[in-house]
């Protein structure tokens, strides 16, 4: 038996799967202080986005040596020390599969609710306003999509803005094109250029900062839309509050931001940025995909683990 620790939240049938089987599972979300006390009394923790494991919580669990396990309830592992925490011979691993098809339906949910002003009317109209005539939208058909980034989940948003009947561009940091005859591979700088469209997937990187920031804006079409559902340390804000009220971005949509939860009133009170609070892998079935994934993921490596060590 474990004593396994969710902070984030978990599908609730994965939670009574895991005390099925014995474990014991505490559910609850702790400030940092707190945790670097609460971790050392468990053998794995799961988390989701909120719940940032770093060298301390690390170091804390180090004193009694009983943290094993840490899974990432998601793709990104950006908000856990990795190299730290397998340096110290605790495992670390995520559940990348489960959520692609989460993310990309919102990110094409967005696309549409830029391009028809859903998000907005839906403001205005519940201040008694009836703006018909401001709301004249674009159709995705026929516009040019730019993938930044191309894993799982830019490969099902592909699939779907291709069946909207939209052009592919995608670019990846590797440069290697995938294979795809329906897709066209291009550099960062002709994506930027040429797409009327642009959603962003990839993982942030600290030591580089914002892949999105103002020379990046400058080389885009004027009157572009940007979709940012990846992490909010990959679009630089300030640049893009800029190239909103410059009219480079005729409109965002952020699910991610560099502080959450936000406190960048001026981005979340733009009337041109769509806004959802880091809900991509936030569906019914992702979430349960993700739970049996953590499920497996504590077979795999705890139980093995723990019968090693008890036999
Ligand atoms: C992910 O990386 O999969 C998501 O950010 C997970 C989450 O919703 O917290």
């Amino acid at each position: 038996m474990a004593r396994i620790l969710v902070t984030d939240g978990m599908d609730q049938e994965a939670v009574k799967e895991l005390k099925n089987l014995g474990h014991e599972v505490v559910e609850k979300h702790f400030e940092v202080e707190d945790l670097k006390e609460q971790v050392k009394n468990f053998d794995a923790l799961v988390v989701r986005s909120a719940t940032k494991i770093r060298k301390e919580i690390i170091d804390a669990a180090k004193e009694t040596d009983n943290l094993k396990l840490i899974v990432r309830a998601g793709v990104g592992l950006d908000n856990i020390d990795v190299s730290y925490a397998e340096e110290n011979g605790i495992i670390v691993s995520n559940t990348p599969k489960a959520s692609s098809s989460a993310v990309a339906e919102l990110a094409i949910g967005h696309m549409f609710s830029l391009a028809r002003n859903i998000y907005i009317a839906n403001v205005t109209m519940r201040n008694g306003e009836w703006n018909k005539k401001q709301y004249k939208g674009i159709e995705l058909s026929g516009k040019t999509l730019g993938l930044v980034g191309f894993g799982r989940i830019s490969k099902e948003t592909a699939k779907r803005a291709s069946a909207l009947g939209m052009k592919i561009l995608y670019t990846n940091r590797s440069g290697a094109k995938e294979g795809y005859d329906e897709y066209s591979y291009v550099s960062m700088e002709e994506l930027l250029k040429k797409s009327d469209f642009i959603s962003l997937h990839v993982p942030f990187n600290k030591e580089k900062g914002a892949l999105i920031g103002e020379n990046e804006f400058n080389m885009m079409k004027d009157g572009v839309y940007l979709v940012n559902l990846a992490r909010g340390g990959v679009v630089d804000e300030k640049a893009l509050l800029k190239a909103l009220d410059s009219g480079k971005v005729a409109a965002a949509a952020v699910d991610v931001f560099e502080k959450e939860p936000t406190e960048n009133k001026e981005l979340y009170t733009h009337k041109r940025v769509s806004l959802t609070p880091h809900i991509g892998a936030s569906t019914k079935e992702a979430q349960a995909r993700i739970g049996k994934e953590v499920i497996e993921k504590i077979k795999k490596n705890l139980d093995r683990r723990t019968a090693d060590v008890c036999c």
